[in-house]
């Protein structure tokens, strides 16, 4: 095992310990002991006096942040052909772009700068899709290993309503399990999650047989669920025998229970849809500017919230054009005060509060004792520098935070540690 690194962080300190409490200390220290947070103290105890001590006073302390949802293969045309619905979008824009990622040349450059582009963010752990080539994935894999990051991976499974030239033969759930063994064993940052891309890309077949596998390998899932309106047609016109679309994976035994999952979107769930996923434990990644880009609405968030569902935010890359997830936060925030504004009266916007929970701790629970600075959580840190945003007031340790979740997004960190480790 990998022995993780000790270290005291001194500063302002911030973090999430539920969706609406927001703890903020001022000149604290933060600690940790291989790699697990020790503690948050005013005063450093005399125990922890050997190890590594970092003067970051006056700057800002929070959790890594967490992205639940993202495409790597997307990554070179983010912020570049977003006038189509998702459907259309696919099609014209997604599709012919993940397949030149055939091309192990071509992927091995678009990856490097994505992994790159991830390392300097201020993401520390991520849900990733590949796309459905073997051998890209692998480098997505060995790049990814080498930025440091905790991550899920997941080369793409799709079979069916796909162009010939990016669609799996019979051979897919066989190149999937050798994918799998060739990984084994290879990483440790990088760990393999099972991913049939949504259920209009996957035949019956094709699904049963994951279903198999997810039970031989104990993979967690992600994958798409009620994205938009003319998705959520095409999954009842394919499986009429489901009620709503989350019964289509639920019958492949790929929606939760003891099947970790993550669906991203779920704008449009009904409510019988939402009450399996609470009882099942499905993760939900929030992807309010993907949803936004593509027309796809605005998720109802505040009642997945109280309705007690798991949510993370993704950038959904790129349907979402920035990868950060402070922007995520405020798309958030704002596409939620416009829901609630046109849409529900009923519905309260998002907090700041909120939003922060849902970038931390919110999608870090997917991945166990992450996202948070209580005692035993693992050290995911990032160091925040707003001396670069000059202010004439005093402000509290809370609207500082507010001005840099709003107003600086990734462009500010100067250190990110994952797990106890400096990766930048
Ligand atoms: N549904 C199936 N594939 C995709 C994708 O690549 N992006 C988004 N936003 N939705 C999808
Ligand atoms: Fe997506």
């Amino acid at each position: 095992m990998e022995r993780q690194a000790s270290g005291i962080l001194w500063g302002d300190i911030c973090y999430s310990t539920d969706k609406d409490t927001l703890i903020t200390r001022e000149n604290a220290c933060l600690v940790w002991e291989d790699g697990k947070i020790a503690g948050v103290y005013d005063r450093l105890p005399e125990q922890f006096r050997a190890y590594p001590v970092e003067d970051c006073r006056g700057k800002l302390i929070i959790p890594g942040l967490v992205d639940l949802h993202i495409h790597a293969p997307q990554h070179p045309f983010r912020g570049l052909k977003m006038d189509l619905p998702l459907l259309p979008w696919l099609n014209t824009n997604a599709f012919p772009e993940e397949a030149k990622y055939q091309d192990p040349d071509y992927a091995r450059k678009a990856y490097e700068i994505f992994a790159a582009d991830m390392k300097k963010s201020g993401t520390t752990r991520a849900c990733i899709f590949a796309s459905l080539h073997l051998p890209a994935t692998k480098i997505l894999m060995e790049l990814l290993e080498e930025a440091g990051l905790e991550t899920y991976v997941g080369k793409v499974n799709m079979d069916r309503n796909c162009p010939d030239y990016l669609r799996e033969g019979e051979d897919a759930p066989a190149v999937t399990e050798a994918w799998l063994e060739e990984t084994a064993g290879r990483f440790s940052h990088v760990k393999p999650i099972l991913t049939p891309r949504f259920i209009p890309a996957c035949s019956d077949s094709l699904m049963e047989a994951l279903g198999n596998i997810q039970k031989k390998w104990k993979l967690p899932v992600q994958s798409h669920l009620s994205e938009n309106p003319d998705e959520i047609a095409l999954v009842q016109a394919l499986h009429p025998q489901s009620r709503f679309y989350g019964e289509a994976y639920d019958r492949f035994g790929l929606f939760g229970g003891d099947t970790p999952t993550i669906m991203a979107h779920c704008v449009h769930c009904p409510p019988e849809e939402l009450e399996m996923m609470k009882e099942r434990g499905v993760y939900i990644a929030h992807c309010p500017q993907s949803n936004t880009n593509l027309c796809s609405g605005a998720s109802p968030v505040r009642q997945l919230l109280e309705a007690g569902l798991q949510v993370g935010l993704g950038s959904d890359i790129a349907g979402g054009a920035s990868l950060s997830i402070f922007r995520a936060m405020t798309d958030a925030i704002h596409t939620s005060k416009l829901r609630a504004a046109l849409l529900d009266r009923s519905l309260a916007p998002l907090t700041l509060e909120e939003a922060f929970f849902l970038g931390t701790l919110g999608g870090g629970r997917f991945f166990g004792k992450v996202g948070s600075f209580q005692e035993g959580f693992e050290a995911d840190v990032l160091v925040l520098d707003e001396s670069k945003i000059p202010h004439p007031q005093p402000l509290t340790l809370r609207e500082r935070l507010e001005r840099y979740v709003y107003l600086a997004g990734d462009d500010w960190i100067t250190k990110k540690y994952v797990k106890g480790r400096c990766v930048c």
